[in-house]
């Protein structure tokens, strides 16, 4: 999506292998974008890919590329201790005015802000999957992120053709804080033999609007983040009974059935 919007992006992550993979889903991605976006004008939208595709280049190595960024946007997997490993290894290679932002679902950004010496150039951006369809992005402001770095990000949030809201550094922002109980206690009620999953499904979708049921939606969001999120609010605050683990959740992870991505989680993909 940055690189869409004429942003020059390095994306890293740990293998070529993932890379390829990832550049491909771009493809992919992309090719679904242009349909629409450019439906009657195939050329231009072939040429829109091709710019786009142009904007990106990979890498594997973090420290070596992050000299020549302003923004970092941190999307890996959500465990606080790897994050700040990775962050407190960038601080020392990154520019002094790049700020860092994560796209963490639920955990606290002061923490990782904490583990740099940039703590005023530090924040929150929560973006939405699918990402190139999700209008909405979250931008989170800590105690210590200037004015200065929460307006850049909420000009870059508007830059990449995005609706940007704010809200404090408290779990789960403003919608996972929703959502997440949501999906929960729908597995919840499934757990509890009260109805299919797939009239639940149903239920939301035609009672109350929702483009997704929670099920398909858990499959799609992945049920291994769907866990973290819980788990880590859960130890936060074990009296909640809205972040109370749930044994079908964990049942299913246990067994690597994640949802859409490895082919079957409550529903099978093929
Ligand atoms: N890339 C590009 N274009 C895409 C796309 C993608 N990944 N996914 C969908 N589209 C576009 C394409 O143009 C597609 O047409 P195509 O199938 O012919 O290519 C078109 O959207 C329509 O898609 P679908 O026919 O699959 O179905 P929908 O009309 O229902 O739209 C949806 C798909 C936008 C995903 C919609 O179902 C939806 O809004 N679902 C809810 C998603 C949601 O709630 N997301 C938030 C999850 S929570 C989260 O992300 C937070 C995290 O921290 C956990």
């Amino acid at each position: 999506v940055a690189a869409a919007s004429g942003h020059t992006v390095v994306l890293v992550d740990q293998s070529d292998e993932i890379l390829k993979k990832s550049t491909k889903g771009i493809e992919e991605s992309l090719k679904r974008v242009i349909k629409k976006k450019f439906a009657d004008k195939p050329e231009a939208g072939a040429e829109f890919i091709k710019k786009t595709l142009k904007n990106l280049t990979t890498s594997t190595d973090a420290a070596s590329v992050v000299h020549s960024t302003d923004l970092v946007i941190e999307a890996i997997v959500e465990n606080l201790e790897v994050k700040n490993k990775l962050f407190k290894t960038l601080d020392k290679f990154a520019p002094e005015h790049t700020i860092f932002a994560s796209n963490t679902s639920s955990l606290q950004i002061t923490k990782m802000a904490n583990a740099t010496t940039r703590q005023d150039r530090f924040g929150g951006l929560h973006f939405f999957n699918p990402v190139p369809m999700m209008k909405l992005v979250e931008v989170i402001k800590t105690p210590m992120t200037s004015q200065k770095t929460f307006e850049s990000l909420v000009d870059f949030s508007k830059a990449v053709g995005k609706s940007p809201v704010s809200c404090k550094d408290t779990p789960g922002f403003i919608v996972n804080r929703l959502l997440v109980p949501y999906m929960m206690e729908a597995v919840r009620l499934f757990e509890r033999g009260d109805a299919s999953k797939e009239d639940i499904d149903v239920a939301m979708k035609l009672g109350a609007g929702y483009p997704m049921g929670p099920f398909e939606l858990l499959d799609y969001v992945g049920l291994d983040t769907s866990k973290y999120i819980i788990d880590g609010w859960h130890s936060l605050e074990p009296n909640n009974p809205l972040f109370a683990p749930s044994p079908l959740l964990n049942k299913l992870v246990e067994e690597k059935k994640l949802g859409k991505k490895t082919g079957e989680g409550f529903y099978k993909y093929k």
